[in-house]
């Protein structure tokens, strides 16, 4: 928990000193309380008790005084103390978004996309106001205590010991709530994580909800879950909501027994009467200063759970190594793979590629074929370092893919995901995610290649048409030909194109094909498709199986020996006849 804490502290960076304030601030407030109601004695008992009416408006002001001071102080405490936990929460924030974008995708799938986007925000929320509470009570409540039981003890030693049998009762069962709130707390988080993931899940997938006519079902789904946000909630709550009477009952029952026994001291003389006045005061600020710490290790509690979350995120080791002081350039766009074996779990049991050999030269056609979970997709995942093989070595321009800085290795691969991504802002500064420095003459170029040129012009706005976010006003064969074009601005050494021409009818697909061999002659494409067509005249055809590779060849060769292929390549034609 030290090194949590240590660890969340650093960020604070240069609002350490609104922070120092608040503290000082929240200090200076509860020195000036303790004093009032010291005069307020003094006043009763010297002035009002005597008829001396010059004192009386002397201490009067003095007691204005000190109540302007503290009020000043304490507005003061406020403001530094907002604007100290704003900005640690912006560093936070910074902070963990900056450690997400290193991570790789194995990294991703370990927190999973709800589990991250909660603790950015709830979980920094949490820690906001923990932090907010720490500057304002962590020192005034301790310093409050201590002040006004020294006070306390001045005026009456034996009436002090009232306090000493409510203390320790009062300690202990705060401890047990707390201890058993914690658990809670932590389950409760889980839930958040839970509902987010149907929100994000249904946000994105909306389209298909609604096509599916799941709205109900999904509705339930979300109302399920944000139920079990309640009811955690509620379980955790429960036990806390049972500190405030608790608190009061404590209070108003000491209050009540220095009453009773401070009276029969005023009707023996042993008090006065402003004496017991201030006392009171002084017994309700100690309470008080009680409630405030309890509550601020409330607080703590609720936070610890969310501090672990984020400490877990910022501390995560990117699994991929990035490597960023290699100044080793790409030579050229051959790729080769030497017995490669790959797990998304990083065991050898049961991998998603088994002992993959595969030397593809530069500048080479390659086709990818093979049924749908065959491990296409995690094959050339490896290329870019997206994922390491766990076993074997994948090597790009003849040298092992982790001795390149990742920057400079996905800086020279091209890649067209199977689900691709556009973001918001308009056709242009998309494309230019591919090369931001890419002119207007290039960003033309690659869409007449990408067969995108077209379409973009029929828009009212052509290049500068916005695309919404996620790239929801352009059809899915639009999208596959903007990411198509936006991988050719990176005038790729490799290209790798995953199924992204699935949503395109065929004569496009050719004549993009066609367009590749004038527009980027020199780099290797590997192309992974559905339709046989895509992928017939490559240099060369790869046809996995069950993670393994089944047969390597030019289309003649398997169309005259490979079982797999004579079947795909039967299918489809007879469909085409049909
Ligand atoms: N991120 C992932 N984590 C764990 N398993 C995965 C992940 N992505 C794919 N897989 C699994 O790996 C296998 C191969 O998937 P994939 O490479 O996507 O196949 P293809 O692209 O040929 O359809 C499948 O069994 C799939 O369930
Ligand atoms: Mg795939």
């Amino acid at each position: 928990m030290k090194y949590i804490i240590k660890r969340l502290l650093g960020f604070v960076g240069k609002y350490k000193v609104p922070a120092l304030l608040t503290i000082v601030c929240m200090i200076g407030e509860v020195v000036f309380e303790v004093l009032i109601p010291r005069y307020m004695a003094l006043l009763i008992d010297n002035g009002i008790s005597l008829g001396d009416t010059a004192y009386v408006y002397k201490m009067g002001a003095v007691m204005i005084l000190l109540t302007i001071g503290a009020m000043a102080l304490g507005m003061l405490g406020v403001i530094f103390g907002a604007r100290a936990s704003t900005g640690f929460a912006m560093n936070l924030q910074n902070g963990v978004f900056s450690a997400v974008e290193d991570f790789s995708f194995k990294n991703t799938d370990k927190f999973t996309t709800p589990s991250l986007i909660t603790r950015m925000t709830n979980d920094i929320t949490n820690i906001q106001q923990a932090f907010q509470m720490t500057i304002r009570m962590a020192m005034r409540s301790p310093a409050q205590l201590v002040l006004a039981t020294f006070m306390a003890i001045r005026i009456s030693g034996r009436l002090s010991l009232i306090l000493l049998a409510a203390i320790p009762v009062l300690a202990l069962a705060l401890y047990l709530i707390g201890s058993q709130a914690h658990p809670r707390f932590i389950a409760m988080l889980h839930r958040y994580d839970d509902l987010n993931g149907a929100a994000q899940e249904n946000l994105i997938a909306i389209r298909v909800v609604k096509a599916f006519v799941r709205g109900g079902y999904e509705t339930d789904k979300f109302t399920d879950r944000a139920n079990a946000v309640r009811t955690a909630q509620v379980r955790a709550e429960k036990l806390l909501i049972m500190t405030g009477p608790l608190m009061s009952f404590t209070m108003y029952g000491c209050i009540l027994a220095v009453v009773g026994i401070g009276s029969s001291h005023i009707a023996t003389g042993q008090m006065l009467s402003g004496e017991l006045i201030s006392f009171i005061s002084y017994i309700s600020s100690i309470l008080m200063s009680l409630m405030m710490l309890s509550m601020y290790s409330i607080t703590l509690i609720m936070s610890s759970a969310s501090a672990k979350r984020l400490v877990e995120v910022l501390d995560e080791v990117p699994d991929i190594d990035e490597n960023r002081s290699s100044t080793l350039k790409v030579a050229d766009g051959s790729v080769d793979f030497e017995h490669v074996t790959f797990s998304y779990t990083g065991s050898t049991e049961n991998p998603t590629l088994t002992d993959m050999d595969l030397h593809i030269k530069s500048g080479q056609v390659v086709g990818i074929i093979g049924g749908s979970g065959s491990g296409k997709t995690s094959l050339v995942q490896l290329i870019p370092r997206l994922y390491d093989a766990t076993r074997g070595t994948v090597k790009v321009g003849g040298r092992n893919v982790k001795d390149y800085s990742t920057d400079e290795l996905r800086g020279a691969i091209g890649m067209v995901l199977q689900k691709n991504v556009l973001f918001s802002g308009t056709i242009r500064e998309n494309l230019k995610w591919g090369n931001p420095e890419a002119t207007e003459e290039q960003i033309e170029a690659a869409c007449k290649a990408a067969c995108a040129h077209e379409f973009i012009m029929s828009f009212p706005q052509g290049y500068d048409t916005d695309l919404g976010q996620g790239g929801v006003n352009v059809s899915g064969g639009q999208k596959q030909r903007l990411c198509i074009a936006r991988a050719l601005l990176k005038n790729p050494k490799i290209l790798i194109m995953d199924d992204s021409t699935s949503a395109v009818d065929t004569a496009t697909d050719a004549a993009i094909r066609e367009a590749f061999k004038s527009v980027c002659p020199d780099t290797t494409k590997i192309v992974i498709a559905q339709r046989l067509n895509s992928i017939m005249d490559a240099d060369l055809i790869v046809v996995l199986e069950d993670g393994r590779i089944n047969d390597t060849g030019t289309h003649e060769e398997l169309l005259a020996r490979n079982k797999i292929y004579q079947e795909v390549y039967e299918s489809q034609m007879r469909k085409e006849v049909a």
